[in-house]
């Protein structure tokens, strides 16, 4: 029997449904190649499903992902949105995703790109060989901690959330980063705001702990997130693994990705015990652009990449999709946010059909 595998397919919103229509092009040529089958069950999701139900995660799009083996998102959200109720917003349908599928790890890989140096806003001699990665916990701190809200205190308004980790949910999160350096160049290091937080006390506690019962053989440092942002973009080749909390995780993700060029290059998955994984760029919807052939498919392409070696165990699948965006890049063929003197502008399909033939050329 020929191994095969269910995608659930979540295009969301803005510029969601091109860059899916890509992905799933490449997905569907790699598959051929490499003799495996994959179907896809495409299913509503932020704005889009507010459009059809109501909900940003309606409960069957919830149960098609439990019952996939790994789920492929491009992007959801549009201003549109802003006003209704906050659990009725499309990001609150992401939280609710990643809640509802456990997925507590969240990676973030930040690779230069040969032929992207220059796109940077950074100097090449800064970026020049930077392979980092952010381990970000996924499912708890500030974005999911309580009590939160608004109240009415003697005629002002008060809001608050909580940032808070149990213990275990800081051990799970480290051991992930831990192993990772393991298997990378064996440097972990965790960000925190220990000098301020007791949240961050604890972070920075169980991290030691953990590194002195376990992982002795891996280099720890810890950084206080102000500093991280800084060193991020002094000398961001000192960085292996950097371990972060949901917030800091989010903030330090966007900055490293500026790294590579363009936030229209990075992948990441996200992770649970078991159970379908959840692969996207991580990039926004971009409205700005939508349904205009501008939005560039590079990270969503690199993202099914992921799903193909995290979520489903095919590694050469995944290698081929990531050398054919190595070569399209390398002929000089760009979107708009990555264009510079010399090279081809081209639309998002137009790119989709350049890495198709790419990945023809690769080979098998
Ligand atoms: C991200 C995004 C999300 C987050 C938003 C859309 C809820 O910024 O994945 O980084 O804050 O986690
Ligand atoms: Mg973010």
């Amino acid at each position: 029997m020929a191994r095969s595998y269910r995608i659930a397919l979540l295009s969301g919103d803005g510029i969601g449904p091109e860059i899916t229509a890509v992905a799933r092009q490449l997905l569907e040529a790699v598959s051929l190649r490499h003799g495996f089958a994959l179907s896809f069950d495409a299913q509503p999701m932020g704005g889009a499903a507010i459009e059809v139900c109501g909900e940003p995660l309606p409960a069957s799009t919830l149960a098609a992902c439990r019952a996939s083996d790994a789920v492929l998102l491009a992007a959801i959200g549009s201003p549109q949105y802003d006003t209704l109720p906050r659990e009725k917003r499309p990001e609150s349908g992401l939280l609710a995703l990643r809640a509802g599928l456990g997925l507590f790890a969240n990676l973030r890989p930040v690779t230069i790109i040969p032929a992207l140096i220059d796109a940077s806003s950074l100097k090449r001699e800064v970026i020049e060989g930077v392979d980092l990665i952010v381990v970000r916990e996924l499912t708890g701190g500030v974005y999911f901690g309580t009590p939160k809200g608004r109240v009415d205190v003697e005629g002002r308004v008060r809001a608050f959330n909580t940032m808070a980790y149990f213990d275990d949910e800081i051990d799970r999160i480290a051991r992930v980063g831990f192993e990772l350096a393991r298997q990378r160049r064996g440097r972990l290091c965790s960000v925190d705001k220990a000098n301020v937080l007791d949240v961050s006390q604890l972070w920075r506690e169980r991290v030691e702990a953990l590194h002195a019962s376990s992982y002795a053989d891996v280099e720890l440092s810890h950084q206080y997130v102000d500093n991280a942002a800084m060193q991020l973009v002094r000398n961001p080749r000192q960085f292996d693994v950097l371990l972060t909390s949901n917030l800091f995780g989010d903030i330090l993700s966007d900055e490293a990705a500026m790294l590579s060029g363009s936030i229209g290059m990075l992948p990441s998955a996200s992770l649970g015990e078991g159970g379908p994984g959840l692969f996207e760029p991580i990039h926004g919807s971009a409205p700005d652009i939508a349904n205009q052939d501008k939005a560039n498919p590079m990270a969503m392409v690199l993202s099914a990449a992921m799903l193909l070696r995290l979520g489903l165990g095919e590694e050469a699948a995944a290698a081929d999709l990531e050398a054919a965006v190595a070569r399209v890049l390398a002929a000089g063929y760009r979107t708009g946010d990555l264009m510079a003197a010399g090279c081809t502008l081209l639309g998002c399909q137009a790119i989709g059909a350049k890495l198709l033939e790419a990945l023809e050329a690769v080979e098998a």
